[in-house]
């Protein structure tokens, strides 16, 4: 089976790159256009913003990259390459392997995103084992390198704790750690520090930060906070009722808001 890549995204540093998708969610007696012809492009070791008002489609564009959607939604036009490959041209049997080898996403509430009834350990072996073919210890070794990596001291005391037993921060530094453990090209932060308070957020952005610049991962950060946008993104989109009005760098957006929408979020009227 062929797939349908393009070179060209590759050529560019181009870890993600959205072309016209447009995606309905499909309710009794009306369709509602969540993503309407949207496009959007995601570089390696560079943060991607996306941000626009409650309900704009943001988190649903993030969920259309990892493939999870919900039965009722429809894409009914679109490409969306993944280091090089539409994800949408594939068969479903090899669309999940494919995605969790090239991106991970992290969500807002970090407690919500673990279970509950595993330990920490359990849920990063269960990840590491999925994947890769190696003996459990071969596994405990890169999980404990890992929670290091996210600058979790302790990990073999915290291998064996319950999500409850640790502070919001802690768990989303894990949640960060499962997504990434096999440095993905692609990292999507769906409003990653909005349940954490102000110190805690500084630390999990610097986390990302890192990792954009350590293993060149490209970021996709959606986010309500604009002065975070200011200080770590590069690129910023902005999203409307589905549809993006603007985009550019960050000193474009800032320095040269040419949409109305744009200006009214930066003016703090949204
Ligand atoms: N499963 C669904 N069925 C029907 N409509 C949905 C579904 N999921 C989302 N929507 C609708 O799609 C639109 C986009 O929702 P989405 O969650 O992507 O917005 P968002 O920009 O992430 O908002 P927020 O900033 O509040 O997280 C909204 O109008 C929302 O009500
Ligand atoms: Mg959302």
């Amino acid at each position: 089976m062929q797939y349908k890549t393009d070179r060209r995204v590759q050529s560019e540093n181009v870890i993600l790159d959205i072309r016209n998708l447009s995606l309905d969610y499909i309710m009794p007696g009306q369709n509602i256009h969540a993503v309407v012809d949207l496009n959007l492009v995601a570089r390696m070791g560079k943060i991607t913003a996306l941000i626009g008002e409650s309900g704009s489609g943001k988190s649903t564009v993030a969920l259309a990259i990892m493939g999870i959607q919900n039965r009722n939604a429809v894409i009914s036009s679109g490409e969306i390459y993944l280091a090089g490959t539409d994800i949408l041209s594939m068969p479903k049997k090899d669309l999940r392997s494919y995605i969790s080898n090239h991106a991970g996403i992290i969500f807002q509430d970090p407690v919500d995103s673990l279970n509950p009834l595993l330990t920490v350990g359990e849920q990063l072996m269960e990840t590491i084992l999925m994947h890769e073919k190696i003996t459990k210890k071969q596994a405990c070794a890169i999980a404990f390198n890992q929670l290091l990596a996210v600058s979790l001291p302790q990990p073999e005391e915290l291998m064996k704790k319950y999500p409850f037993m640790l502070s919001g921060g802690m768990c989303q530094r894990v949640t960060i750690a499962i997504a990434s453990v096999f440095h993905p090209l692609l990292l999507i932060a769906d409003e990653p520090t909005t349940a954490l308070d102000v110190t805690v957020q500084a630390q999990i952005l610097h986390q990302l930060d890192l990792m954009r610049k350590r293993d060149g991962t490209a970021i996709l950060l959606i986010t309500h906070d604009l002065g975070v946008v200011a200080e770590i993104a590069d690129y910023v989109y902005i999203m409307k009722d589905g549809h993006i009005v603007e985009s550019g760098t960050v000193d474009d957006i800032f320095c040269d808001p040419q949409h109305i929408h744009t200006r009214q979020l930066l003016a703090g009227m949204l």
